[in-house]
């Protein structure tokens, strides 16, 4: 046991395998795979996923950006060059996965476009469609921020690719004030992500 939890990757592995197993019972039980099946499997990997984007989120935020200062400059390093890059790598790919599943699972509910038109084809008349389109607006302007604005400038600020002192500290700047933005963002994100189904059904 100690062996298996000593390596992340078999921990992971073996996770899987009990949610398999899990989701394996639901079938025998219902006697294989519907739509509502698929809804509930995507559903799971896009929170899955969503941990992981906002659980890195809040790490940046409420950890290392608020802690940074207060390192001695000679330990900095350890986080800018083996911390951060590792971290950024799982952050801005399961920013794309929860946006993936996310439209996937807005696709299996039967509202995709309505909710991205923000209720708009039908004379906004259907409030669930208002409500859960603002949080898939805020999450995807979110992913945007990650992969447009955070993840490049991120890169000249740790020194991944060329820049002066002058950039590194501009693009720095840049990262930091998008990243505060998208947790400004995540709350009330999560609120329309979380309540939808409990209110509306
Ligand atoms: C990136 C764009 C995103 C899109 C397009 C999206 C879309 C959706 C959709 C369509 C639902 C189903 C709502 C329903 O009818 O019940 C949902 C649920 C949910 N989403 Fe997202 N989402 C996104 C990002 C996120 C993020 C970043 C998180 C963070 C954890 C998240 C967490 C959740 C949770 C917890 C649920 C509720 C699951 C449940 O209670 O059944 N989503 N999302």
């Amino acid at each position: 046991m100690a062996g298996l939890l000593s390596n992340l990757r078999n921990t992971i592995i073996a996770s899987f395998l009990i949610s398999i197993l899990v989701i394996g019972g639901y079938m025998h039980h219902n006697h294989g795979a519907d739509q509502i099946f698929w809804q509930g499997v995507f559903r799971f990997l896009h929170v899955l996923c969503g941990i992981m984007w906002i659980g890195l989120l809040y790490y940046f935020n409420f950890v290392q950006i608020r802690m940074m200062p207060a390192i001695p400059a000679e330990l900095k390093p350890g986080v800018s060059k083996y911390i951060a890059p590792e971290a950024l790598f799982w952050f801005r790919w399961a920013a794309l996965l929860t946006l993936v599943m996310g439209i996937i699972l807005a696709w299996n509910r039967g509202y995709l476009v309505s909710a991205y038109t923000l209720g708009a084809l039908e004379g906004f008349s259907v409030p669930q469609h208002i409500f859960i389109g603002l949080g898939m607006w805020m999450a995807t302007i979110m992913c945007f921020n990650v992969w447009v604005f955070i993840w490049p400038n991120q890169k000249i600020a740790l020194g991944l690719v060329e820049g002066d002192a002058d950039a590194k500290a501009k693009a720095g700047r840049i990262a930091m004030l998008v990243s505060r933005t998208n947790t400004l963002l995540s709350i009330p994100m999560l609120v329309t992500m979380t309540m939808n189904q409990t209110l509306f059904g």
